[in-house]
């Protein structure tokens, strides 16, 4: 059973843009990005090395990471770069207005 835990309201994330969130329990905060309409949840943490992807240059569900450039899907977790990285992912589901991500990653 996944453990469902609150991020943020659905007004915190605007149309078309990526904020990162802390949440209790969690060592890396949630990027949670609102992309034609949909949400999506990742981990911050790129998974090449210990780098937060908060900032990194972004254009539609891909984002690119500070640290070396690597470029990671939003929706998939695919990265150009290397196939075997993935960027860990979290279903996103409302109550309301209310935000909330399951702990286990798809
Ligand atoms: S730390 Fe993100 S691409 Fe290397």
């Amino acid at each position: 059973m996944a453990l469902r835990l609150l991020v943020c309201r659905r007004q915190d994330v605007p149309p078309e843009s990526c904020l990162a969130f802390e949440v209790d329990g969690l060592d890396w905060p949630v990027l949670v990005a609102q992309v034609g309409g949909r949400f999506y949840a990742t981990t911050s943490e790129c998974p090449h090395e210990e780098v937060s992807l908060e900032g990194g240059r972004r254009s539609g569900t891909r984002i690119e990471c500070p640290g070396h450039g690597y470029i990671f899907d939003l929706a998939t977790g695919a990265c150009d770069h290397d196939p075997h990285l993935c960027l860990r992912r979290y279903r996103v589901s409302f109550d309301g207005d209310d935000l909330y991500v399951d702990l286990i990653s798809f």
